[in-house]
């Protein structure tokens, strides 16, 4: 029995373009996996404090030397990492903002990249065997051909990231030109009906 860990980083609920696109990944993904399990990792439901002194502090001392409030303040992290550790697949539903990942998915990030648990001491990733698709919403197209290419900071980001801890089976669902539904040229039916077959594959490979 596969796991999928969904992890949603839009504050836009139904009016989500990334929540749309990871919504039929999951329906897809249910399909070819009737008996999997799927855990939700909605990050707009979690409250996920940035990393402050405290937790460093926590974080470079030896787990056999944690106080009860080092233990409590790496709970949280302790908690992602397990998700990520006992997934088979990973879906990741994020916008683009100021060209990069939302602050949001970035303090997720900074709390599942762990020493000695997903990172090994001498820099190499642990975790292995897992398959991630990343389902993008963005205002441009930053796609190969696009002039604005070199600005495709937020997939080469989660690409590198997830690279660093060893997940290398990384598929990438570029929803570009979302503005075009907000400036109300298209409709959120039909934005997400172009990325459909690339979903649909992804949920399948
Ligand atoms: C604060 C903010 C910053 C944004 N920055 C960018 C950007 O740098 N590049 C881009 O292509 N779109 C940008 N957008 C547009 C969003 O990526 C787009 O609205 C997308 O649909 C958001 O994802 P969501 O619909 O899943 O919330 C930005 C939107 C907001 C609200």
């Amino acid at each position: 029995m596969r796991t999928l860990l969904v992890v949603e980083a839009s504050p836009r609920g139904e009016h989500s373009m990334s929540r749309g696109l990871t919504q039929r990944f999951v329906e897809e993904w249910k399909k070819n996996n009737p008996e999997g399990r799927i855990v939700e990792r909605d990050l707009m439901k979690t409250d996920l404090p940035f990393v402050n002194l405290p937790w460093l502090g926590a974080y470079f001392t030896p787990p056999e030397h944690h106080t009860p409030t080092m233990k409590e303040l790496l709970r949280l992290s302790d908690e992602l990492v397990a998700e990520i550790l006992s997934a088979d697949d990973i879906a990741i539903g994020t916008p683009v903002y100021n060209y990069n990942v939302p602050a949001v998915l970035k303090a997720y990030i900074d709390h599942i990249v762990r020493k000695g648990k997903t990172l090994g001491y001498a820099g190499e990733g642990l975790v292995h065997g897992k398959k991630c698709t990343i389902l993008m919403a963005s205002g441009g197209i930053y796609t190969e051909g696009s002039p604005i290419r070199d600005r495709d900071i937020a997939t080469n980001y989660l690409r590198l990231i997830l690279k660093v801890i060893g997940i290398e089976n990384v598929t990438v669902v570029a929803g570009g030109n979302a503005k075009a539904v907000d400036m109300g040229q298209t409709t959120r039916e039909a934005f997400l009906q172009k990325f459909d077959s690339e979903v649909v594959a992804a949920a399948k490979a």
